[in-house]
């Protein structure tokens, strides 16, 4: 059979890229390959799809920093390579060969300010302009989507906080990271919950979507909501210590930005898109019937 959709992925080595991969696994409609090459790399990109001729292109790859993005603030090249040199020549060339790009970004180029207090509801729109580059990372992010804004063949989707629904093994999710703080800060925070969005990108792509999307879930959640819903969930023996802003930034090298998304845009397209507190108890039940079978 002749796949109508031919998707050539970037990062598919990496933790969400992992994830695409599996989901275009489950669709006979798509035909995927996964690129090797490195995005500073235009010729071997240009060989790539020469060689796979995609109808369209997702790219997850990018640099994220190990263990953690204060990383970035010392491989600030390395950084700039990933981050800014490579997605803009992935979207150069594919804008060359007429192809469509989702682009996994960031949401992390946004702060709670005057005009969008915390716990206010007031949220930052795709138009707004960026105000937070308290780190190398979201400098980068916010850098390279402003030169993104010029193609008019790309899918910017603004990740934050991402959840995925498991634990063991999957160090990236933002869950299983607070859990193993010793101490950690309690502010709500616009996050995306993998399990549905994930799905809807790939939906998104094959429909040719393109402009930027706040791609989390609507409302907020704290980092104590997600902790007690641990406790109670997952670990009746888990504790843990809050600390303040101010005492984070101690221990940190870069900074982290804390913001709420507005939605409206993307539940225009996708009205049934859970709201962020229904879709954790969703999820915490997901995977207490993991780890229960695991435990078996
Ligand atoms: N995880 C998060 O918390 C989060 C939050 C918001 C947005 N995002 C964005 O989502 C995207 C995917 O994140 P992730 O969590 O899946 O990161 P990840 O696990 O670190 O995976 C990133 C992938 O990109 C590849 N990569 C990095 N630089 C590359 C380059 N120059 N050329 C080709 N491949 C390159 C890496 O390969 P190598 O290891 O071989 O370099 C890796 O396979 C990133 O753009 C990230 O900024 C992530």
């Amino acid at each position: 059979m002749q796949q109508q959709y031919k998707i050539l992925i970037f990062g598919g080595n990496g933790w969400i890229g992992g994830k695409i991969i599996n989901l275009l696994k489950d669709n006979k409609e798509i035909e995927f390959e996964c690129s090797q090459s490195r995005l500073e790399n235009r010729s071997d990109i240009e060989k790539d799809i020469d060689k796979f001729q995609p109808t369209m292109i997702i790219n997850c790859a990018g640099v994220t920093g190990r263990p953690n993005v204060d990383w970035c603030e010392d491989h600030k090249i390395e950084t700039i390579r990933s981050n800014v040199i490579g997605t803009l020549n992935l979207v150069d060339i594919a804008s060359q060969h007429k192809i469509h790009v989702t682009n996994f970004a960031t949401g992390c180029i946004y702060q709670y300010d005057q005009q969008h207090p915390m716990g206010s509801g007031i949220s930052f729109n795709e138009e707004d302009p960026y105000n937070y580059d308290g780190s190398f990372y979201s400098k980068t992010k916010a850098m390279v989507e402003t030169l993104l804004k010029c193609y008019d063949n790309v899918l910017t989707l603004r990740l934050r906080m991402p959840i995925s629904d498991h634990i063991t093994n999957e160090p990236r999710n933002f869950i299983s990271k607070i859990i193993k703080y010793q101490r950690v800060v309690n502010i709500p925070n616009s996050m995306s919950i993998l399990y549905d969005l994930l799905p809807i990108s790939i939906d998104m792509t094959l429909k040719g979507y393109k402009g930027i999307y706040n791609f989390v879930n609507p409302g907020v959640i704290s980092h104590n909501e997600i902790l007690n819903l641990y406790k109670n969930e997952i670990d009746q023996n888990f504790t843990y210590e809050n600390f303040s802003e101010e005492e984070q930034s101690k221990i940190l090298k870069a900074g982290r930005s804390n913001n709420q998304l507005d939605t409206k845009k993307l539940q225009l397209l996708y009205p049934n898109l859970d709201n962020i507190q229904v879709s954790i108890q969703k999820l915490f039940q997901r995977m207490k019937s993991f780890e229960n079978v695991n435990n078996k």
